[in-house]
């Protein structure tokens, strides 16, 4: 179990915010797949503030995926205090502050992995939320803005003193962006100096990344991106191999009920129309290196409505139990 001030959480794997991936549909599947902890895609403070109708949409949660994290982002203090008690009123058990973000839309507005530049604002910006919200607040940051200027000790010490819970460090530096590997020695180095939990995150591929993470670094948390969009099976495998349980892959039948059950949640939530045309890209990533995948992707692009949908993932699904039979013969 891990503890994020007052907050449980049944194990200690956390889904990573990902914009235009971590909605509701996608929280409510890996939650269902063994995440203990899922986190909404980060939401701009000053679009909550404005009441954008796509930003309140953000906001959107259901009982059934509980505990959730609330990514919020902005770099006017007030604002990210308003921001984060608009998400504790939408159902927020933990409010996160985005200071990770290299992304230049959102940098350049010296919010994201800007505020590693000006540790001055982070103090600010942590203690406003602290006094706005009444739940545990968790900051996920990188290891700084640029290699001459390294600050995840300074900037997890700040944000403890300040009033975080848990600290989430990705050990990459912003102007890496995704580039090189991320030097888990960090994340060990921050752990060691923490009095709060400490979340490991970045270049968990495979399940035993996981548990490597976890033995390399002491960290009391692992978060996990990329790896789970190809694979959200990946938190269940982890949990199976922490318990020393041999790993399964999912078989074909697992993996259409869970592109179907992913479908459903999308639809439930998105409208038929869009979930239709959301899935085609979800499919592709779904069957990513699989026999047969890619003359399979030419059809999903000609996926038009439900009936449609259904009928093109019978006959991959079918002509992959196939190809299995005759491996196995
Ligand atoms: C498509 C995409 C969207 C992301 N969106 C967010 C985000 O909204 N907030 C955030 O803090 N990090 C975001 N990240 C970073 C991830 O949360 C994570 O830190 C990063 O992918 C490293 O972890 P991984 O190696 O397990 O993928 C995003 C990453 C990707 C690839």
């Amino acid at each position: 179990m891990l503890r994020i001030g007052t907050q449980k959480i049944e194990n200690w794997l956390v889904m990573a915010p990902m914009a235009g991936i971590t909605n509701l549909p996608f929280r409510l599947m890996v939650r269902g797949l063994g995440a203990g902890l899922v986190t909404t895609e980060m939401v701009s403070a000053m679009g909550l503030k404005m009441r954008q109708k796509k930003t309140l949409e953000y906001l959107r949660s259901v009982p059934d995926e509980r505990p959730l994290a609330v990514q919020i982002f902005g770099s006017v203090p007030s604002v990210m205090a308003l921001a984060a008690d608009m998400a504790v009123e939408a159902g927020a058990d933990i409010i996160d502050i985005n200071m990770g973000c290299p992304v230049k839309k959102v940098t350049g507005t010296g919010a994201g992995a800007s505020l590693l530049r000006d540790l001055d604002k982070i103090k600010e910006i942590v203690s406003a939320v602290r006094t706005a919200c009444t739940v545990p607040l968790t900051v996920k940051i990188r290891a700084g803005w640029s290699p001459e200027k390294p600050v995840a000790l300074e900037v997890a010490r700040l944000a403890e003193d300040y009033g975080a819970d848990a600290v989430t460090l990705h050990p990459r530096f912003a102007t890496q962006g995704y580039g090189g590997r991320a030097d888990w020695s960090l994340i060990g180095e921050v752990k060691e100096r923490a009095g709060i939990p400490v979340l490991g995150n970045g270049d968990i591929i495979h399940p035993s990344d996981a548990l490597e993470m976890k033995k390399r670094t002491g960290c009391d948390g692992v978060m996990i991106g990329r790896a789970a969009t190809r694979n959200p099976w990946i938190f269940k495998q982890i949990l199976q191999m922490d318990k020393g349980e041999p790993v399964r892959e999912p078989d074909l039948s697992e993996r259409r009920a869970l592109i179907m059950e992913h479908y459903g949640y999308i639809s439930q939530y998105m409208g038929e129309h869009r979930a239709v045309f959301y899935m085609r890209g979800l499919l592709i990533r779904y069957t990513k290196g699989l026999a047969g995948s890619c003359l399979f992707r030419e059809k999903i692009t000609k996926i038009r409505d439900r009936a449609s949908l259904v009928s093109t993932m019978d006959d991959y699904f079918h002509q992959m139990g196939a190809i299995e039979k005759g491996r196995r013969a």
